[in-house]
């Protein structure tokens, strides 16, 4: 934390590729918003569609994604006068100092990222002589410089990020004390990754993680019946009512944990062990998660109505974020020789 800040910058990105669901909803959206009311804390979330760009070349899927991201966030309880809420690709100064980053960035580091190294080793599976780079984009290369320069422009103190982002973090950190060392102690901060040990990973219809890459996904905001839909569908063992059930195995135990209180899983548990039946759990699931969920499911209703209002809350952060990024870029423009001669 800076000397003149006073609070702890706590600073979020998500990519715009998907529709938020109820996995994101426990991991992400909640302990995100439990932590933005915390007034010793000045949250920063954001859209990150330039990194859409790497896996996504449908517009039209950008564009969703992006409006079901912000409007998820916005009827889940985000309060955009207090979360500096914006889009990424309104805050243009972030692509000049990705620039300036990427040239105290030595390529080696980035050679190690998991991601690149993942896409590598997929193309010499087969062919170790092949072209190692085959079908991999600069975007996907210098993808963790944006990253470093999406955190690094807003000082921030904190990162909340899952396991398989710890090593940007690292790569951003690794970028900041290049640059500090370079031009000038304290031209940016050195962020830590948050990682919330408390918070499981949820897991989706077929008992493996809830993502959408294994299309498993339960729907958070998209109505009563598709919720329905999907708890119905959570894959069970074919124990009858009556039977006494292991709740530490069961999927649907695992979400109804997730989202009710401690009193409620413990009585879960017990009728389980009792015999509760798969089709009764799975209705107070249902329940639970509508009693939760209810009044955002109106509220992005409400919101999908409305997009200009969702467009100007983002307009607004961004009005806040350039604020903060014009002044910050100044300072390091001014320190690597770029820009006005006179300085
Ligand atoms: N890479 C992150 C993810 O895939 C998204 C992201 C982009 C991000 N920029 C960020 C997260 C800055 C935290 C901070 O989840």
């Amino acid at each position: 934390m800076s000397a003149v800040q006073q609070k702890k910058r706590v600073l979020t990105g998500i990519t715009t590729s998907g529709t938020p669901h109820l996995g994101n909803y426990v991991g992400a959206i909640r302990p995100a918003l439990e932590r933005a009311a915390d007034p010793s804390v000045e949250s920063f979330l954001f859209l990150a569609d330039y990194h859409s760009l790497i896996n996504t070349r449908d517009p039209e899927r950008v564009r969703r994604s992006s409006f079901e991201i912000a409007a998820t966030w916005l009827a889940c309880g985000l309060e955009p006068s207090v979360t500096v809420f914006y889009r990424q690709s309104d805050v243009p100064e972030l692509l000049e100092l990705t620039w300036i980053l990427g040239c105290l960035t030595a390529k080696g580091l980035l050679n190690r990222a998991h991601a690149y190294k993942a896409a590598v080793d997929e193309n010499l599976k087969d062919d170790p002589d092949g072209d190692a780079d085959r079908g991999i984009t600069l975007g996907l290369f210098a993808y963790p410089v944006l990253m470093a320069a999406d955190i690094l422009m807003f000082d921030a103190d904190q990162v909340p990020v899952g396991r398989d982002q710890i090593q940007h973090l690292e790569i951003t950190r690794d970028i900041a004390q290049r640059f500090n060392s370079q031009y000038g102690e304290g031209l940016f901060v050195l962020p830590e990754a948050l990682i919330d040990e408390s918070l499981m990973t949820l897991p989706g219809l077929d008992g493996r993680k809830m993502s959408k890459s294994y299309n498993n996904v339960i729907p958070l905001l998209q109505g009563e019946k598709p919720l329905r839909q999907a708890i119905m569908r959570i894959v069970t063992d074919s124990l009858e009512p009556g039977e006494p059930k292991n709740p530490d195995t069961s999927t649907v135990f695992a979400l109804y944990s997730a989202l009710a209180d401690a009193d409620a899983r413990e009585a879960m548990r017990a009728d389980l062990l009792g015999g509760l039946s798969w089709g009764e759990s799975k209705k107070r699931l249902l329940e639970c998660a509508l009693e939760q969920l209810a009044e955002p499911m109106q509220r992005y209703q409400e919101l999908c109505a409305a997009p200009d209002d969702v467009e100007d809350y983002l307009q607004k952060g961004a009005v806040r974020a350039r604020a903060i990024a014009g002044e910050h870029l100044d300072r390091v423009r001014a320190a690597t020789g770029i820009g006005v001669v006179s300085r």
